[in-house]
């Protein structure tokens, strides 16, 4: 097989787009969300709140629906998922909040504007997350408070069906021999970078903030059949939605690319594609038949401008 052109733009997709808004019912138990994390942040009555890198909207349209008393502005570099986050809040008549474009690097904001600045997965995929942090930081007003919920790669703690009685000693040596290059490739590539999550608080803290707590999200994935339970179902949803079928190979190309540029052969990236059994995940979903238990850890990095 040869190489095709690069590349797929992951965040203007339209299954990747399904997949985010899905998500945002699997992160989080909503009444930890309510009773911890706002709790918190303690953002003042009426605030003004930016949510960096906001994609379709997944935690600014969670906090408006929560806090309606709040302004909340949502920025992204793809102008796809912000109509599809600006749809979503007319169709739910949340009136306060609003999309548009910007990059992360250079915020379009004045200094000292906001009362909190939020950010959720997408420290993971700046070219630069030291500059972002900044940049959020000087738009934070003193006082002003910087959520993040960033993943590292942790790989392996997840259980399922359709893969746990097939891998073994060699095909985990494999998975992390790949695993390693892919996030290299992330890196050289000026996509991002897969450890950030549990670099956050100390990238805050040379900012200038003031890092008081860190946690981790809640939810822990648990389906199991017949599917009894709603939390269950939005997770069989979600990872139906992660595993359809690459039709024209575009997530193909782009492990692909990613692990080349990291030093990897063609070989390695096909490997690596393949290493989740998108198929089978699908068949056994659709038999009813699919068990899993796993988790997708974000770190939770609270931090104030003194
Ligand atoms: C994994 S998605 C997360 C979206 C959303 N925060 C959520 O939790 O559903 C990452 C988002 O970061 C955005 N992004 C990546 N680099 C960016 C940058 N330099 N400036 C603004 N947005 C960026 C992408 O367009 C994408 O929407």
């Amino acid at each position: 097989m040869t190489q095709q052109t690069p590349t797929v733009n992951p965040w203007s997709d339209d299954d990747n787009s399904a997949f985010l808004r899905l998500r945002m019912k699997t992160f989080w138990n909503f009444d930890y969300f309510e009773q911890i994390i706002l709790p918190l942040l303690d953002i003042p009555q009426s605030g003004r709140v930016l949510d960096v890198g906001c994609g379709n909207g997944g935690i600014s349209l969670l906090l408006a629906d929560l806090r309606p008393d709040l302004s909340i502005l949502g920025v992204d570099f793809e102008p796809k998922p912000l109509e599809d986050a600006s749809a979503y809040a007319a169709r739910n008549g949340l009136k306060n909040l609003t999309f548009e474009q910007g990059d992360a690097h250079n915020l379009k904001y004045e200094d000292e504007s906001f009362d909190a600045v939020l950010c959720q997965t997408v420290l993971t995929h700046v070219r630069d997350a030291q500059t972002v942090i900044k940049e959020i930081t000087r738009v934070l007003k003193l006082g002003g408070v910087f959520f993040a919920a960033e993943y590292t790669d942790s790989a392996m703690s997840n259980y399922d069906n359709v893969h746990f009685d097939k891998r073994g000693e060699d095909w985990y040596r494999e998975y992390y021999r790949i695993n390693l290059l892919f996030m290299k490739g992330k890196k050289a590539l000026g996509r991002g970078d897969n450890t950030i999550g549990v670099r956050v608080p100390l990238l805050a803290t040379q900012a200038g903030l003031d890092v008081y707590d860190v946690r981790l999200n809640d939810r822990a994935m648990h389906v199991f059949p017949p599917y009894r339970h709603e939390k269950q179902r939005n997770y069989l949803e979600l990872v139906k939605t992660a595993n359809i079928v690459d039709n024209d190979e575009k997530w193909l190309r782009l492990d692909i690319e990613t692990v080349m540029a990291g030093g990897g052969t063609e070989e390695d990236g096909c490997w690596f594609h393949h290493a989740i059994d998108s198929a089978g995940i699908v068949k056994a979903i659709e038999e009813g038949t699919f068990t899993a238990t796993g988790s997708f850890p974000l770190y939770l990095t609270f931090a104030r401008k003194p």
